[in-house]
């Protein structure tokens, strides 16, 4: 049984093939008569809306489940949570907290499992922003994406997914916001990214740059020390400026204005935040053609 629990289980080809799905015009029957149970242990605008859309669309049906009705470790175990919607679901997504969760669900393997982000990652962003930058420059290989800011789930899985695509990564955060050392050894597993001090030293030249919150959900705690920690960070018209001309910006959203990035940029005539969004749609349905699909009949 194949899941997505980050995008390196896929093989470059294997990437290569999602997006190519993501493209295409799918079957509307893939899915009838089928469901495809979506659990959040946190909220979500982009990646609720897109994973139904694209059940909708191969003819399924989506059933969003709060983590407060099903008590994951608390009311039932997760494994056992997984066997019961696998009952009914070709398919289960999970927001979690913590990653472990998902490869859980996943060493059940009764039914593909997808990780809708954790702690650790978020491929389901990175297969979107993926696409986005193959719409904007015709291909991915040999483009470079310096990632502005925390080195988070969003980061690590667009590092692990620009390396695939044979992309060059690079990135700058401020002390103690860097990758971990096995983050590193992972990312490295599929090409080593660039790690740098100083914004401007990471976006010299860069064709995209994409930055995300300071603050990820869970470290609300924290805002007030990271809002001061992440001072020269902000993604600004001068930041741009220092990438090359053609370069674009990129945010996973939801933007905190004028913190990671100034309203200039998010507004700009480089930016590709809403296709972006809007790619996540197409992503997701390229994702669950190939799971549901190819990968696992
Ligand atoms: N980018 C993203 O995953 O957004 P949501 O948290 O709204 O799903
Ligand atoms: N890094 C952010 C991404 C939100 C889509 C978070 O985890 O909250």
């Amino acid at each position: 049984m194949r899941h997505f629990t980050e995008i390196d289980d896929l093989s470059a080809t294997e990437l290569a093939r999602v997006l190519e799905l993501a493209s295409a015009v799918a079957s509307p029957t893939l899915l009838t008569g089928r469901g495809v149970a979506l659990i959040f242990e946190k909220p979500s605008a982009r990646t609720r809306n897109s994973m139904e859309m694209a059940v909708v669309q191969l003819g399924g049906h989506p059933v969003y489940i709060s983590d407060d009705e099903v008590g994951l470790d608390r009311r039932e175990s997760v494994e056992d949570v997984t066997r019961v919607m696998a009952g009914f679901h070709a398919a289960i997504g999970a927001r979690v907290f913590s990653q472990s969760v998902v490869e859980r669900m996943a060493a059940v393997d009764l039914v593909p499992v997808v990780n809708l982000l954790s702690d650790r990652g978020h491929p389901m962003q990175a297969l979107a922003d993926l696409l986005t930058v193959q719409q904007e420059f015709g291909g991915l290989a040999g483009r470079s994406v310096a990632f502005v800011g925390d080195a988070n789930n969003v980061a690590f899985s667009l590092a692990l997914g620009a390396g695939l695509a044979q992309m060059k990564f690079r990135i700058a955060s401020p002390g103690g916001y860097a990758f971990s050392e096995s983050d590193l050894e992972r990312i490295a597993m599929v090409n080593a990214p660039k790690v740098f001090k100083r914004a401007e030293e990471a976006v010299d030249g860069a064709d995209v740059v994409y930055t995300d919150t300071w603050t990820s959900m869970g470290q609300e705690d924290e805002a007030a020390q990271r809002r001061r920690d992440f001072e020269g960070f902000r993604v600004d018209d001068k930041m741009m400026e220092a990438a090359s001309a053609q370069a674009v910006f990129l945010h996973c959203l939801p933007a905190h204005r004028n913190e990671e990035a100034t309203d200039a940029v998010l507004d700009g005539p480089n930016s590709r935040i809403w296709v972006q969004a809007a790619n996540r749609m197409h992503a997701a349905r390229g994702l669950l053609v190939w799971l549901l699909g190819e990968a696992n009949r």
